[in-house]
């Protein structure tokens, strides 16, 4: 087992969902792909910036560190060949807990905003007309957003992605979380040809 490659496919991973998961964030802010002149008419969710921040910008880190592992320091320091390594391994953790917490992030907002749904005009005023998720199951309720038109799909797409995609990214932060901790103590098999400790 090398953690090393491990963590280069998990890197590798989590930048397209970082991309993915930011664009899904702005198009929040067109409801119905519409440009909304009042900020106050955006779900209040959406200016948490879950998948901007959360799982955007916060994941950069730890994805570029877990691409470098590979060949981050390969033949050690002090005459020990796994040393440098595994104290890349050990730095990997912090990144790994840093994304963790950022995709923890996008996702609990995503939930949250799936649950309240998405604020829209019922034809008098703008407010939140739904509550504990009850129109998931209630197409008929849907009617009582009058504006942004497709505001329910629209949100519910995008927050639904923004959950799916930040859950596989706890996920991947998680194992990289694990495959560090045996990587620090066991230090990195097959990268000098197989004189790690596993
Ligand atoms: C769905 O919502 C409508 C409008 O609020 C309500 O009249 C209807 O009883 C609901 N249907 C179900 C199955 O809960």
């Amino acid at each position: 087992m090398c953690s090393g490659g491990c963590a280069k496919c998990l890197g590798i991973t989590l930048i397209p969902l970082a991309v993915l998961c930011t664009l899904a964030n702005i198009l929040l802010f067109f409801p119905g792909g519409e440009v909304v002149n009042n900020n106050e008419h955006i779900t209040d969710e959406v200016w948490y910036f879950g998948g901007m921040l959360g799982s955007g910008v916060l994941m950069i880190f730890p994805a570029l560190v877990f691409l470098g592992l590979k060949n981050n320091d390969c033949c050690g320091c002090c005459g020990n060949e796994s040393c440098g390594k595994r104290f890349a391994m050990f730095t990997s953790i912090i990144f790994a807990a840093v994304g963790l917490l950022g995709a923890g992030y996008c996702f609990i907002v995503s939930a949250v905003a799936l649950n309240s749904g998405p604020k829209c005009n019922d034809g008098s005023k703008w407010h939140y007309p739904f509550e504990n998720g009850n129109y998931l199951s209630n197409t008929t309720m849907w009617d009582l957003c009058k504006s942004p038109e497709n505001i329910i799909p629209w949100n519910l797409t995008l927050f639904s992605l923004l959950l799916i995609m930040s859950g596989i990214q706890v996920v991947l932060c998680a194992i990289q979380v694990v495959n560090g901790l045996i990587g620090t103590i066991c230090g990195d098999c097959t990268c000098c040809g197989g004189n790690g400790a596993i």
